[in-house]
């Protein structure tokens, strides 16, 4: 197991799922992705985070975003389980979860903290990038369920800083001013961004999101 880290390009794998064989690579083509983990089938917490996503599928399709979850238990499991997801929830499961039974997942991507369990694998999170480059990593204890709208917000947030010089402040939501990239000069700024900028230090510049 190599540890991962940002800007690491996301290890390839192919695997079982609850709609076949799967490879990453060749699942998320040239779109964005989130492969994320969960302890176990038929838990709580993780009936309400599947859900979640399924009930979010406009939002990640719209941001050109592929789902990809995983747990390590088999393909029979994940299909039953998915039909109490969708009960549960009045969804329809529409990414697949892989059945990581062997580990090999898990372990290529350090999702099982064995002092946190030394079996199930814990709430891992990677934003991966088209260029298959990492871009975020988070990991949550099992008791704690994700907060989908906080990746929706980092997915913004990558996706408008992928493409203007300009990085995203504290609680920033989409469509709310952001800050010029320290590496611009307050200068270059004005010339730069048309909507104007606003010096409150000579290294915190607010400007107005540039894609509205
Ligand atoms: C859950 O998904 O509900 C869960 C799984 C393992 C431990 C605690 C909660």
């Amino acid at each position: 197991m190599a540890t991962i880290r940002l800007g690491d390009k996301a290890p390839d794998f192919t695997a079982d799922s609850s709609m076949g064989e799967i490879n990453l690579y060749d699942y998320l083509g040239d779109s964005w992705g989130i492969l994320f983990s969960h302890p176990a089938d038929f838990t709580p917490v993780c009936t309400t985070e599947l859900g979640t996503t399924a009930q979010f599928k406009g939002e990640f399709d719209k941001r050109n975003v592929k789902m990809l979850a995983l747990s390590v238990d088999d393909a029979a499991s994940h299909k039953e389980w998915i039909k109490d997801i969708n009960e549960v929830n009045g969804t329809t499961v529409n990414f697949p979860i892989i059945a990581d039974t062997d580990r090999k997942v898990s372990d290529l991507y350090d999702m099982i903290h064995p002092k946190a369990d030394d079996t199930l694998t814990v709430r891992s999170v990677f934003i991966i990038a088209p260029d298959r480059t990492v871009k975020l990593m988070l990991t949550y204890p099992a008791s704690t369920g994700r907060n989908f709208y906080e990746l929706l917000r980092v997915v913004d947030s990558l996706q408008l800083t992928a493409n203007h010089k300009v990085a995203t402040p504290a609680n920033w939501k989409n469509g709310e001013d952001v800050v010029v990239s320290p590496s611009i000069s307050t200068k270059d700024a004005v010339e730069m961004f048309k909507k104007g900028v606003k010096e409150i230090k000579p290294y915190l510049r607010m400007t107005p999101d540039p894609t509205t």
